[in-house]
């Protein structure tokens, strides 16, 4: 077990850099199984979801090796076999090997995904797009056997504009034979980086990052290499740490445009903010506004950013509001934060923060890796010391966030216990 100690109040100067996007990578990694060749992948996170798909690749014959941020997988002697549920209910990203295998070798057995406890999850929108494309489905509690002679391309409407299924369907059309069309497709960058990937490799797939999205299957995907696009909610959540206890805090090698949301709430509230090409300068103020907030998919106000940002909603002035519209327990952390001395009321699907309030160290949980996030964050800021308990969900998702925020001025240590 593994916790993370704050010392508060200490402000936060100088420059963090963004590592590469763990919603990226995770799906990236195991999408390489596509390729008859050797990938090569730059600015893979150092997080432990890679060391868990990494698991994955190896327990399948791949040969695997990293030097730095830069990952190599050769998938030519892979072994198509079942993953056992111990390794997929590590992360939810392991149901991209789902895809990759099914779209690759026409059959897959696997368990249902793990990730996460903040809601349901199903994963019906996938095996929808599995149907559509010809395959047949056998679920067995938990198991998952999937079969198909061959896949056809056809057009999957999704329900809800979900990743995952946006991800899973494009993995496995780009072997299908003929055109597949995916309707109410999700917009997420992540979603662009992993199309690029696939295009890098041979794949035929244009319109990601729109709605809609058209993918002509192809017989054999080669060798490529790409980079992983910065991380969103990382730039997200250190952006926040600047509002709460940045003298000009600089965070670096960002898209700005994919923090978008965030910048133009962050606005509204009367954070001094500056953009740069690639980077985002940030300072606190001394009475921020109130604000409504209401969680979409890209581009809207993206979910992961929700509970990080309801640290900074404590500090603002009158009662501010927020919706989650994408899960259904995503407010985990809300009563750590009232431990803390925050006056926050949960009402179903929205909370309304009262400030602003004094934040006093405690100890406190991360139950999930955003919760975790939104906690260290309000450690940051608190009056005396704050130990955060469960921080492997923390560790799962951030890069080096001990020695990026001590290197800007944090007090802040991990212990193992
Ligand atoms: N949904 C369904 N059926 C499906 C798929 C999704 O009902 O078949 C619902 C989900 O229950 C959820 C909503 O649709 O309510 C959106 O789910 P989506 O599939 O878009 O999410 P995901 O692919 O499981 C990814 C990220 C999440 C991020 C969401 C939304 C990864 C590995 N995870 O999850 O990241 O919150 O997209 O942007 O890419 C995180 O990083 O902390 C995290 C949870």
């Amino acid at each position: 077990m593994k916790r993370i100690r704050i010392e508060g109040g200490h402000k936060l100067e100088g420059t963090i850099h963004i590592s590469g996007a763990k919603n990226s990578a995770v799906a990236l990694v195991p999408a390489s199984l596509l390729s008859d060749e050797k990938v090569t992948i730059d600015n893979i996170p150092n997080i432990s979801d890679i060391d868990a798909l990494n698991e994955i690749l190896t327990y399948l014959g791949a040969t695997v090796t990293r030097d730095g941020s830069i990952m190599t997988i050769d998938s030519s002697s892979v072994v198509n076999k079942g993953i056992p549920e111990e390794i997929s209910k590590k992360l939810r990203a392991s149901y991209y090997f789902m895809s990759s295998l099914l779209g690759k070798y026409k059959h897959v057995e696997m368990y249902f995904p793990g990730g996460c406890a903040i809601g349901a999850r199903p994963i019906d929108q996938t095996l929808k797009g599995y149907r559509a494309l010809g395959a047949t489905v056998i679920e067995d509690g938990n198991k998952y056997t999937i079969d198909a002679e061959e896949l056809i391309g056809s057009e999957v409407y999704l329900d809800m504009p979900s990743v995952g299924a946006t991800i899973n369907t494009m993995l496995v059309a780009v072997k299908a034979k003929g055109k597949t069309v995916i309707e109410n497709a999700a917009k997420e960058p992540e979603i662009v980086n992993v199309a690029t990937f696939l295009n890098n490799m041979g794949a035929k797939i244009t319109g990601a990052g729109t709605s809609t999205i058209r993918i002509t299957g192809v017989k054999r995907l080669g060798s490529c290499f790409t980079e992983v696009i910065p991380d969103r909610i990382e730039t997200g959540t250190y952006i926040i740490a600047g509002a709460l206890m940045g003298n000009r805090l600089r965070i670096e090698n960002v898209i700005p445009e994919h923090v978008d949301s965030l910048i133009g709430k962050l606005r509204e509230m009367g954070i001094p903010l500056e953009e740069e090409e690639d980077a985002i300068v940030v300072s606190c103020c001394e009475k921020m506004n109130k604000i409504h907030v209401k969680t979409q998919g890209y581009p809207g106000f993206a979910t992961d950013l929700q509970q990080p940002l309801t640290t900074l909603l404590t500090q603002c002035t009158g009662q501010s509001v927020l919706e989650e519209t994408i899960y259904e327990n995503r407010f985990q952390n809300v009563p750590y934060l009232n431990e803390m001395g925050a006056n926050i009321k949960i009402n179903g699907k929205t909370i309304t923060i009262i400030g602003p309030s004094k934040l006093v160290g405690k100890t406190v949980v991360a139950t999930d890796l955003r919760a975790g996030a939104c906690l260290v964050l309000a450690g940051l800021k608190a009056e005396g010391e704050t130990v955060i308990e469960n921080v492997e969900h923390v560790l799962r998702g951030y890069e080096n966030i001990i020695e990026k925020l001590t290197n800007v001025g944090a007090k802040i240590e991990l212990e193992e216990i």
